[in-house]
């Protein structure tokens, strides 16, 4: 218990309850590694944001699609998961082809391909490790069959048992009312693209910057309200719908988007740029989607600009946004077993009164609220052998780098979380 309290005085306290002994060995080179990137993300977060427009450059910005990153469609072998943008990276090589890879590796692809800021990069490669992996490796999908850097290692989380990789983590990341990948318990299938809500979106009217946040802002709306109406088992947890639900909506135009001198501020999502990072192709009407078929556009896409990128604040932002502009989105609950049926929880009961529906929207309290709740969460779930037994790894040399920068999000302290209160949704015992 005492690992949970001093845990949860920071943000980013996730990792400090998580490192158990079971997470195979680091090389000292691996360790350097992990050292080095640790430096720079204490580095990146002294230095100021500037998001006024920066000139776009082309040599800068071009994302290469040749040679070792060439595309290769995945072998029957290879994994590929619910994330399009980890598909596109182990489709290019920028991870491993295999489908499985290292936080460091992930981290590190995501902000050099996608301009993903390293310290939100790192703060997701790690909690997919604790949460999907085993700490220090994920599958971006399934299982591997075998060996791999997973083989054989049990998952940080004991009771769930081995390592299961990206798609099989319902609720924990993986989560309802996504914009491309239909709800687990009404299609049974969460990992595969679904050309009907494809189709959806893209009908929908383009904003100045084509597929931009406020089409998915949008369609954010809609894609809840559906989840409300066909998913019994829908639930909104602080943390997945909060961040990830609202990660998985700015991600698509945020990083999607291609820049250039006619777009060097905002970047612009059209219809050819997503569909080849979705995978999809085909015209309207006849789309078609194939497992492992994400790719960069061959030769023409360019990222966010350098020195611009896509950081926890960013998302904060974003979220807050969304939240303007569908105020529905906010309910914390979930149907109680049957389509509409959504009952949402009184935050201020779940959270004793440290956060309300109204103070939500202060701040950072929005992104205070998603990420303390795994942190005060989870120790429940991972009670036994984790908690008492934290050993000192590379990984956590990223978590070191994180907390500087989380506390500068000043939260306030959230001791009581009352999962209680998640009881009556079927779909919410993790209380993510
Ligand atoms: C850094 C490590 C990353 C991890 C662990 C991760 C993991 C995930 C997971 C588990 C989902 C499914 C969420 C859901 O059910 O809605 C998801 C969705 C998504 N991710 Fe990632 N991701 C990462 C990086 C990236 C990057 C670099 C991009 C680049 C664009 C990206 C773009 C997306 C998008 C657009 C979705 C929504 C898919 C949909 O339409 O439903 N992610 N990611």
């Amino acid at each position: 218990m005492r690992a949970s309290l001093i845990c949860s005085a920071t943000l980013y306290s996730l990792t400090c309850f998580s490192f158990s002994t079971n997470h195979g060995d680091t090389s000292e080179n691996t360790l350097a590694d992990y050292v080095a990137l640790a430096a720079k993300i204490a580095r990146e977060s002294e230095v100021k944001r500037d998001s006024s427009i920066r000139a776009f450059d082309a040599d800068a910005q071009r994302i290469s699609t040749t040679g070792k990153h060439a595309y290769i469609a995945p072998g029957a072998d290879d994994i590929r998961g619910p994330c399009p943008g980890l598909n596109t990276l182990a489709n290019h090589g920028y991870i491993s082809r295999s489908g499985v890879d290292s936080v460091l590796a992930i981290t590190t692809a995501s902000n050099e391909v996608f301009g993903m800021g390293l310290d939100l990069a790192a703060f997701l490669s790690v909690y997919s490790g604790v949460m999907a992996g085993n700490i220090t490796s994920v599958s971006i999908g399934g299982k591997p069959k075998s060996g791999g850097l997973l083989g054989g290692l049990a998952s940080s989380l004991d009771l769930l048992g081995e390592a299961q990789g990206l798609s099989a983590s319902h609720n924990r990341f993986e989560c309802d009312a996504s914009p491309t990948r239909a709800d687990l318990y009404t299609t049974g299938d969460a990992v595969s693209l679904n050309l009907t809500q494809f189709e959806r979106l893209i009908a929908m009217p383009k904003g100045p910057n084509g597929y931009d946040l406020t089409v998915m802002n949008q369609f954010r709306g809609i894609r809840f309200n559906d989840s409300i109406s066909t998913n019994g088992h829908f639930f909104t947890g602080p943390f997945t719908h909060l961040a990830v639900n609202a990660a998985a909506h700015a991600f698509t135009y945020r990083l999607f988007g291609n820049w250039s001198d006619e777009h060097p501020g905002e970047g612009y999502l059209d219809l050819e740029t997503l569909k080849s990072f979705e995978g999809v192709t085909g015209e309207p009407g006849e789309f078609q989607w194939e497992r492992g078929r994400e790719r960069i556009p061959e030769n023409q896409w360019h990222r966010r600009p350098i020195g611009d990128d896509y950081t926890l604040v960013s998302l904060n932002f974003d979220a807050l946004d969304a939240i303007t502009t569908v105020p529905y989105i906010i309910a914390i609950g979930g149907n109680t077993g049957k389509p509409n049926t959504f009952v949402g929880v009184d935050i201020a009961n779940l959270t004793g009164g440290v956060f309300n529906a109204q103070t939500l929207l202060e701040g950072n309290n929005l992104a205070c609220f998603a990420f303390q709740a795994i942190s005060v969460a989870s120790p429940d779930i991972i009670r036994g052998s984790i908690l008492g037994d934290l050993a000192q790894t590379a990984v956590q040399k990223l978590t070191d780098a994180l907390n500087p920068v989380l506390t500068t999000f000043n939260c306030p302290q959230l001791i009581k979380y009352d999962k209680s209160l998640f009881e009556a949704f079927p779909g919410g015992e993790m209380g993510f």
